[in-house]
This record gives C-alpha cells, structure tokens and sequence, in this order.
C-alpha cells in the first residue's frame, strides 16, 4: 500500500500528517519574524513608560477602555487622514500586553499624545460632555480621588526591567518623588499624552 492508500484509510495516520504539515507551515511563516529586527526592536525614541505613565496604562485596562478603544491605526487612507501614520511593530516593544484592539465604538487612541491639552483630558475624564456634548463615554471622576501607590508601582518597574525594559537603577529610585502625591487621573493622563509621539502624527 502506498503512503497515500494509508494515510486514506487509516484516520492516525492522516491526523499525524495533517498535523506535521500544518506545523512545517506555521514555522515557515513565524520563525523569520522573530528575526526582522523592524519587528522586535523599538523604534527610535521610544522610551518604556515612565513610572506615571505606567500606573495610568494599568488603570487604563483595569477600567476597560480598551473595550471602546484601539490602539493600532491600519494602514488604509481613511485611518491615517484621520489619526495619523499607520502603526508599526516597533511602537509597541514596551506594551504588555499590547492594547490593539478592532472594537471602536469612540476614536482610536494610538496616536492621541499631544493632541490635547491636560486640562482637556481632565475635564474629559471626569465628565466627557462637558467638552464633547454629543458624547457618549462614561465618566471616571473616581480616579482623581485614588491615590497611585508607590511601593506596586516599583514592583512593576522591577519586574519589567526583568523581561528586558531598560529601567535605570536611578528611574526605579526616583519613583518615590514622581508618583507620591498623584492620583490615578494624573496617571492616566500622563499615559494617553506619552501614545504614539514616537513617530509622529501628520496632523
Ligand atoms: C462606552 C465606550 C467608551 C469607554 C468605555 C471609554 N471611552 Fe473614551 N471615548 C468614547 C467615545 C464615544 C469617544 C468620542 C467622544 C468623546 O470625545 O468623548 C471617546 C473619546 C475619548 C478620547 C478622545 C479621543 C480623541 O481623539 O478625540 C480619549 C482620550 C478617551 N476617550 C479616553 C478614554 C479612556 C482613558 C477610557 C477609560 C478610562 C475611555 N476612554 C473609555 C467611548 C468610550
């Protein structure tokens, strides 16, 4: 019987064809992108998140707003009209886990840094329909009461600077000073101004 009489009539033998090849497949197309520096080194001038910054991302997930927002602009015309250059790999070396996202019910937010003053972010936050009438994000007005902890905040620096984030030994000294006396709003705020001003906008 040839290999192909068998691999018809005995269902083991196919499976375990069926599953060879699709893996020889699935490594021809993975295994270069792990090598294509474009994809896995940081574009120039990222920085990791500063210690601010990193507390707002963390209270970025826990109050879902990836659940409204992408952050990943496609490369098509009517995306970057409107955000500005297409994402790339390198942008989100630092993203853990990263914050891509196709559910858009309010505008994408990977390139919103500078595009607004802190003070409109702040208002925003607390009540978008004081800036944006027809809105219909909810208010977070809770986060300028909780304080940012210190102590969790250089914990995530320690294990970050682990996984290969460079983190200086000064940065991680100097969380105390920058993040006592902020609030989970200062933070959030800090966050959605550090996103997307490495290549910058066209707008
Ligand atoms: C229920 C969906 C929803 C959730 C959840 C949500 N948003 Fe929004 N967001 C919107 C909509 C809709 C808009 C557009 C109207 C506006 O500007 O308020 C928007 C606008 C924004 C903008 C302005 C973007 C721009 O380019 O004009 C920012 C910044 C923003 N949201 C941040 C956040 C943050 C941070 C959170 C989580 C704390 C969040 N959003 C949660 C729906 C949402």
């Amino acid at each position: 019987m040839s290999l192909q009489q068998t691999a018809e009539k005995n269902v083991t033998v196919l499976i375990i064809l069926i599953v060879l090849v699709v893996s020889v497949g699935g490594l021809v197309q993975i295994t270069p992108l792990f090598f294509q520096t474009s994809l896995t080194e940081p574009v120039t001038g990222l920085k990791p998140y500063s210690a601010l910054q990193l507390v707002g991302r963390d209270v970025y997930v826990r109050e879902g707003c990836y659940t409204c927002h992408s952050q990943m602009i496609r490369p098509f015309r009517s995306e970057t009209e409107r955000y500005g250059h297409y994402s790339v790999a390198g942008e989100f070396v630092y993203d853990r886990p990263f914050q891509w996202g196709s559910k858009r019910t309010g505008p994408d937010l990977a390139r919103v840094g500078g595009r607004y003053s802190d003070d409109w972010h702040r208002v925003h936050m607390n009540n978008p329909r004081d800036v944006v009438p027809e809105s219909i994000m909810p208010g977070y007005p809770w986060l300028q009461n909780n304080a940012v902890d210190v102590n969790s905040t250089i914990r995530k620096m320690l294990v970050l600077r682990k996984l290969g984030h460079p983190y200086s030994d000064e940065e991680i000294q100097n969380v105390q000073e920058m993040v006592s006396g902020k609030t989970e709003l200062d933070a959030v705020v800090a966050y959605l101004q550090s996103l997307g001003i490495a290549i910058k906008s066209r707008r």
